[in-house]
């Protein structure tokens, strides 16, 4: 029996969740897998229930299940509590840091080069199919901060970029395993032209690379990866980088699927891992059966595969959202011409009967 955490959260994330939800549970009758879902509240619901954005009986359930579902957090209701309260400091960063997950996976694959927002051209995005991995609990964002008021009465602010060689490592033997299991291209990006802890990143990743000779580990700048992502983004299988490259690396290569609609995302390291989509609650569009819920229900699939090695049912997932996408279904984010318009829920129904 897999137990899995349930999180909806906020907006449209009491909308998307149950979709993947649903898909899971048909995946589940059909492969005879054995799933438990438990739910949790989170940001407003737990705010309203029990004072906390992140009470204790959800950190709980979360330490106690295998793996962890989020919708969302974030409300025009909950952004105007104190920062401290706020969804995303109160609750997502401490759920993240108490499950120690060091590593974000970000596939961005284009099931469609036509679909959604992106403006680049359809032949350049044709058959992408990218994993990012973005340490996550060290670096630029983590490292000691500091502020102090100089000798002439002006100010200044330091953040400082911290890795050790241990951090670097495990996150670079996920990296290099995950390129063995795909095309086998790794490429680490860094500045080491100008930082020292970049210099450490990629003396370690060159250290590591015996141990994968299947893997051909190549080396870039970030400032150079940010240009190759747009000029030739066929040239990449993984990427691995630190939190802050990842950071902006992630939401620049998202545009390449045409809507964040269809991101999902992982985020592994510790016991229990936890699944969303790689976009927030969407307060514009929610309540109003018009969210894309494909970016959930693919990270359900990645749940499949990454916490309980459950690889049939986490393709047969994928598979049912690119026949669905194949034949002509588009929630509103994803609308192009002749195509077929549908909701959150008839979408989930496609996916669910295919
Ligand atoms: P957002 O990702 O919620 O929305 C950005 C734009 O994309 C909006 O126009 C939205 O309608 C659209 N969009 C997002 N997901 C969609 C989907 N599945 N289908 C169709 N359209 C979709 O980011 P935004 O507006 O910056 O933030 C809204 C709230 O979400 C804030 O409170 C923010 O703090 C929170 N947030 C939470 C995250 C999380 O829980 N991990 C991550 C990012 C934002
Ligand atoms: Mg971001």
């Amino acid at each position: 029996m897999h137990q899995i955490a349930v999180l909806a959260g906020d907006g449209i994330g009491r909308e998307i969740v149950p979709e993947a939800v649903a898909v899971l549970e048909t995946v589940a009758a059909k492969y005879h897998y054995s799933l438990e879902f438990r739910t949790g509240l989170v940001s407003e619901d737990a705010y309203e229930k029990y004072g906390h954005p992140l009470p204790p009986a959800t950190l709980e359930l979360c330490r106690n299940s295998e793996a962890v579902l989020l919708g969302a957090v974030g409300s025009p209701k909950m952004d105007q509590l104190p920062p401290e309260l706020r969804p995303e400091r109160a609750a997502l960063l401490p759920l993240r840091k108490e499950l120690g997950l060091f590593a974000n996976l970000r596939p961005v694959k284009v099931y469609d080069p036509l679909i959604g927002a992106s403006t680049l051209k359809p032949e350049a995005v044709q058959g992408i199919n990218i994993l990012i991995l973005r340490e996550l609990t060290g670096g630029l964002y983590f490292g000691p901060k500091k502020r102090e008021r100089l000798a002439d009465g002006s100010e200044q602010a330091l953040d400082t970029l911290v890795y050790s060689t241990p951090e670097i490592e495990r996150i670079g033997r996920l990296a290099f395993s995950a390129a063995r299991a795909r095309r086998g291209k790794l490429v680490s990006v860094d500045k080491a032209n100008v930082l020292e802890s970049s210099r450490l990143w990629r003396e370690t990743m060159v250290r590591l690379a015996p141990e994968y000779p299947e893997v051909d580990l190549s080396h870039m700048y970030v400032d150079n990866c940010a240009m190759q992502l747009v000029r030739w983004p066929g040239q990449f299988d993984v990427i691995v980088t630190e939190n802050t490259f990842g950071d902006i690396l992630s939401d620049q290569a998202s545009m390449l699927a045409g809507s964040l609609g269809m991101l999902p995302s992982a985020s592994l390291g510790g016991k229990v891992a936890l699944y969303e989509p790689s976009h927030g609650s969407a307060p514009d569009i929610a309540g109003k059966d018009l969210a894309n819920p494909l970016a959930t229900i693919l990270s359900a699939a990645m749940m499949l595969r990454h916490s309980f090695g459950l690889e049939e049912g986490a393709r047969a997932i994928e598979a049912a959202v690119a026949q669905v996408l194949d034949d002509g279904f588009r929630t509103p984010d994803l609308m192009t011409e002749g195509m077929t318009r549908v909701g959150t829920q008839a979408m989930g129904r496609e996916v669910r009967i295919r």
